[in-house]
């Protein structure tokens, strides 16, 4: 038996789930629209009714940190789209810890596409407050990112996402800091030819470059478990060439990292990662908190649509701050879901066309 919360070494209570998991990281969805139509994400376009306000945003965001969020990680859809980011990036600054081990935030993050990523928008964010940006490039040639990104043009894509990681660099999100990272999702037979291309371009930019497996996400996106490239052969073609030694996964982390023989630790592009949420899931210590743009909240990733819990009764102008931490504190308290776990333990049972929440909606 689990108790519904625990003490932190800052004196805070934090609420457990019924496995015992902490809560820990909020991801907050700014929107679900995307500027790029990856087939294996698929957004639909739409933008729900009902899209919270800044000070509704920044309501969710000061009651996740009182409950024990230490980390907020701003998503979409494509969290550039939104022109209030860097507002409301300003605005949680206060939440910030001011001790290292104190109550409050410690770590503000950015998951884009980086298309719109230009230098000034770069600086815009970093004099914001933002700490780290992780970007997605799935190819290193125009036509395999062409591809990935659903669009006609790949080379427009690449060159822009190119151009996002050195504007980033120079607005001083250090990579050997990790600050900035490379997200690549991998479909086997579609994209696994780009495996050491994407790799060589993340080392030649000191960059650690987080290979993903291609998750059964949403309901549109086709996946079948043979599109599935397995986190071990990710790293045992890339191994190959540069050899790899296991760095293992940070308690709470979707990434177990490898460090490339060959190069010095303390150096950007170091590293390499893996996100195995298929071969391998990471539900035992998942500590994370999704929140939709509409204000919908929800706990795993692989929810089923309409089952998240709206906190937007909660959020009115007239609401005591109370009611949303005792919502989310219920929610959290309830939570059993370990998706990906128990996809892997009725493999072959399994109902093969799940419904899951759509991704670019729940923000990954
Ligand atoms: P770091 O804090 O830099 O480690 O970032 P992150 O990996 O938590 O976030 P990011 O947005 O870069 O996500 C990387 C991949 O992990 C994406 O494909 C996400 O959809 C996936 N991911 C993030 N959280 C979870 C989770 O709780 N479960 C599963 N199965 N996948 C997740
Ligand atoms: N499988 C794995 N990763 C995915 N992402 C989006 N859809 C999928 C999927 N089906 C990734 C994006 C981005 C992060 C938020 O999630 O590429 O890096
Ligand atoms: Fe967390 Fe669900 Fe992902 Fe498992 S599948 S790690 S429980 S979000």
């Amino acid at each position: 038996m689990v108790s519904a919360s625990t003490q932190s070494a800052a004196g805070r209570w934090t609420p457990l789930d019924r496995r015992g998991r902490p809560l820990g990281v909020l991801r907050l969805s700014l929107t679900a629209r995307c500027n790029l139509a990856c087939p294996y994400c698929l957004p639909d376009g739409v933008e729900p009714p009902g899209l919270l306000t800044l000070p509704q945003r920044l309501r969710v965001i000061e009651a996740a940190v009182a409950l024990g969020a230490r980390n907020l990680r701003l998503t979409g859809g494509e969290p550039l789209l939104h022109g209030g980011l860097e507002e409301l990036i300003a605005a949680v600054q206060p939440l910030r810890a001011t001790r290292p081990d104190g109550p409050g935030l410690r770590e503000i993050a950015l998951t884009s596409n980086g298309v719109l990523l230009s230098a000034e928008r770069a600086r815009a964010l970093r004099s914001a407050g933002l700490d780290r940006i992780t970007l997605s490039l799935d190819g290193t040639t125009a036509a395999s990112v062409a591809r990935m990104a659903g669009v006609g043009n790949g080379a427009v894509v690449l060159t822009k996402v190119l151009a996002a990681i050195e504007h980033a660099r120079n607005a001083g999100f250090d990579p050997a800091q990790g600050a900035l990272k490379l997200n690549a999702v991998i479909q086997r037979d579609v994209n696994d030819d780009q495996l050491l291309s994407l790799a060589a371009l993340a080392r030649e930019r000191g960059l650690e470059l987080r290979l993903i497996e291609f998750m059964d996400v949403g309901n549109s996106n086709g996946w079948q478990p043979e599109a599935v490239l397995s986190a071990a052969a990710m790293v045992e073609r890339i191994g190959a060439r540069w050899p790899l030694e296991p760095q293992g996964r940070a308690a709470h982390g979707t990434a177990s990292r490898w460090r490339y023989r060959d190069r010095d630790p303390a150096s950007g592009g170091a590293h390499l990662s893996v996100v195995a949420s298929v071969s391998s899931p990471f539900c035992g210590d998942c500590n994370r908190l999704r929140v939709t743009a509409d204000g919908i909240a929800y706990t795993c990733l692989f929810a089923a649509p309409g089952s998240g819990l709206d906190l937007r009764p909660w959020l009115q102008p007239d609401s005591a701050a109370a009611g949303l931490s005792e919502a989310l504190t219920g929610l959290w308290n309830r939570r059993a879901d370990r998706w990906s776990e128990e996809r892997q333990e009725a493999w072959s049972t399994a109902d093969p066309t799940p419904r899951h929440a759509e991704m670019a909606y729940l923000g990954g």
